[in-house]
């Protein structure tokens, strides 16, 4: 074939594959047979094996998945992704409802109710229609970018209808079916199943090889748009109509209630209705509906005001507890655990679940050797609901607390006020082995590939005693340790080394000071922008941060008055671990109080020119302005790009202030 034929006919084949694979995969509709498509794919792939200069990064060949990588790249959400509170019962969801209408000063809200698809949250970015880069949450600030493994699950369009530029959030899933077949395959040939379909599309989501993705038959479902530029969306059945119309896959089944009871009908329907999905959910997204009434209602630091999520009552397994194990925490409290008679709750084996402390066993009356109910709160977390006292047969044994650390057998105490026994001992290895995983965790340094396991290794080899000697490790000690391959210790050195550079909170979170959670961390962090300030800061500099209180002050004072932590920082400086914050900045006083824009509503309208929403929004927020949708008696200030429409002269109405945006930007200039 000449060069110029094979061209066209390979567009050709890519319009036409795209447009089936959009009625198949996206719209559950196939126009042609799967045999017609097949032998289209077919002769797509071979074309461009012998014109690899036709090769595009959005062609529908790269379903099948290309090369491997070494590593996923990090991204950072510039629109965090969030989790959502959760409601258990009607009474959970009427509160809710409440809460709603006591946060909104005018109009009565409306709800969009949706699946809550139990799948891995993702977030996908098209340029000017164009997949350019799909990620995971990750910790919601910071994710992966698994564009490669995205791009094999065939529902989600490589290129979109209309050439629009769009973040899109959603569920990544695999069907029962396809969780079924997979597992069966893995069986034959003697490997490990996955516990429930959300485990299996995370792994699959999560290889390094795409052609491993390609071939697990994953779905998507997406559910918001969490940036556009330019549109006119007002609510957020809106925002879904508009997803489906270019080209993204919705799920059908939302359904917009004008009323609580309406929802509460919805949610109950599904209760029963949900086993006979082709896929799994774990609950119902109740979201409020109108875009304004959800920005007046705002955020909490985790979640959103205007939505929760309802989660289905927690299957209940009843069980034989055989024994209780105990644990020392990185703060040194001993915590027992029962050991149980390995059970599948709520898809997954559960063998273990924590007893918190012994007042807690005497209360449920908790014997070894005795029969137990137990669910997983939050459909996560296992717990021991209760005793069956009944299937009792006089031969089990009472449970005590030890008076010694099970670990470095230093004496037990109980302080003040508490009810955990705990180990005091500082150079407990139990206690120190607790805190390295805690500074590598998700919310704290974030290290891949790092798990319990490995510092377990790491730690008993003596390779690394506190969390300074991280950075220190080297290629030719991993290779070393059991289970670890080149491969792994390179990826290994990569995670660590990358971690170097993490914002000031994550840091200060992982050193694990005692009262200083991930949020006052990153509070603290955006105060004072350096350890060293954080440091030099008295009790009643820290006590004068919003947030801050009494107790976490004294504790902050206490722990960097230590000689051996003034150590540790100094030596993960020196190890080149960053010490600032690099998230975004607190406007300063000095800035806010001379801010044309301080406690001003301001509303942006018409096509701005020279600067994107997003960064007017910043600008207006960080100089202490809000910006609000639509304009009322309220407004301020109305910025109005090219062809403002209807909210111009709507604020020409009502005589409020009107800018362009040329003199929007030299007042903001510095
Ligand atoms: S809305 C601000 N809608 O549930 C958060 N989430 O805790 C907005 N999920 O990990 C999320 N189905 O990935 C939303 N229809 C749906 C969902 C859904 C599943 C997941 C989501 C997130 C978790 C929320």
């Amino acid at each position: 074939m000449e060069k110029h034929e094979a061209k066209s006919r390979i567009e050709k084949l890519r319009e036409l594959l795209n447009e089936y694979g959009h009625h198949y995969y996206g719209l559950d509709k196939p126009i042609v047979s799967d045999a017609e498509y097949d032998q289209l794919m077919q002769e797509l792939i071979s074309l461009e094996e012998q014109f690899p200069e036709f090769i595009t990064s959005d062609s529908p060949t790269v379903r099948v998945g290309g090369e491997p990588l070494p590593f996923f790249d990090k991204v950072q959400h510039d629109v965090p992704m969030l989790s959502l509170g959760n409601a258990f019962n009607e009474d959970d969801l009427r509160d809710f409802d409440r809460r709603v209408r006591q946060g909104l000063t005018n109009g009565e809200p409306t709800y969009s109710c949706e699946l809550k698809i139990d799948g891995l949250a993702v977030s996908l970015k098209y340029e000017q229609g164009k997949f350019v880069r799909g990620a995971t949450r990750g910790d919601g600030t910071i994710g992966e970018d698994i564009t490669q493994n995205l791009k094999t699950i065939r529902s989600i369009p490589l290129r979109l209808k209309e050439e629009v530029t769009i973040e899109v959030r959603g569920e990544a899933f695999m069907p029962k079916s396809s969780f079924t077949t997979l597992n069966e395959a893995k069986e034959a040939v003697g490997e490990e199943k996955f516990a429930n379909p959300r485990n299996a599309a995370a792994g699959s989501l999560r290889q390094l090889n795409p052609k491993v993705a390609a071939k697990r038959n994953l779905d998507i479902f997406l559910y918001s748009i969490s940036r556009i530029e330019n549109e006119t969306i007002t609510s957020h059945h809106q925002a879904l109509n508009y997803i489906k119309q270019l080209g993204l896959k919705i799920n059908q089944e939302s359904r917009y209630c004008k009323r609580i009871d309406e929802v509460i009908e919805y949610v109950q329907s599904w209760v029963e209705k949900r086993a006979n999905l082709p896929y799994e959910i774990d609950g119902i997204v109740i979201k409020v509906d109108a875009l304004e009434q959800q920005k007046t209602l705002g955020f909490t630091a985790k979640s959103p005001r205007w939505a929760i999520a309802y989660k289905f009552p927690a299957e209940e397994v009843v069980t034989k507890l055989t024994g209780i194990d105990l644990n020392v925490g990185r703060t040194g409290v001993v915590t027992p655990t029962a050991i149980l008679e390995p059970v599948t709750v709520a898809g997954t084996t559960v063998k273990r679940a924590s007893l918190h402390n012994e007042d807690l066993i005497r209360e449920k009356d908790i014997k070894i050797g005795d029969s137990v109910v137990v669910k997983k709160a939050g459909d996560i977390i296992p717990e021991v609901v209760n005793v069956l006292l009944e299937l009792r047969t006089g031969e089990e044994q009472d449970f005590h607390m030890p008076t010694h650390c099970p670990e470095c057998e230093s004496e037990l105490v109980r302080l003040e006020e508490e009810v955990a026994l705990r180990c005091i001992n500082p150079k407990c290895p139990a206690q120190i082995r607790e805190g390295l995983t805690h500074f590598v965790s998700r919310n704290a340094m974030n290290i891949d590939g790092l798990g319990e396991r490995v510092i377990a290794q790491l730690f008993a080899e003596g390779l690394v005693e506190d969390v300074a000697d991280l950075y220190k490790l080297k290629r030719e000690q991993l290779i070393e340790l059991e289970r670890m391959g080149e491969k792994s210790v390179e990826n290994l050195l990569n995670a660590i080394e990358t971690t170097k550079i993490n914002s000031l909170e994550k840091l200060l979170f992982g050193l694990g000071i005692r009262f200083v959670g991930a949020k006052a961390a990153k509070t603290l962090a955006m105060h004072f922008e350096t350890i060293e300030a954080i440091q030099e800061a008295d009790f009643e500099t820290l006590k004068s941060v919003n947030e801050i209180g009494e107790k976490m002050a004294n504790s902050i004072v206490n722990y960097f008055e230590q000689v051996e932590v003034q150590d540790l920082i100094g030596e993960l400086r020196e190890l080149g671990v960053n010490m600032t914050y690099t998230g975004p900045k607190l406007p300063s006083t000095e800035d806010v109080k001379e801010s044309p824009f301080l406690n001003k509503t301001i509303v942006l309208t018409g096509k701005l020119t020279q600067l994107t929403r997003d960064e007017a929004k910043q600008k207006i927020e960080a100089l202490g302005g809000k910006v609000t949708g639509s304009v009322s008696k309220k407004t301020d200030l109305v910025v109005a790009g090219e062809d403002a429409g209807s909210k111009l002269a709507k604020a020409e109405q009502l005589g409020i202030t009107v800018w362009s945006e040329e003199q929007f930007i030299q007042e903001t200039a510095n």
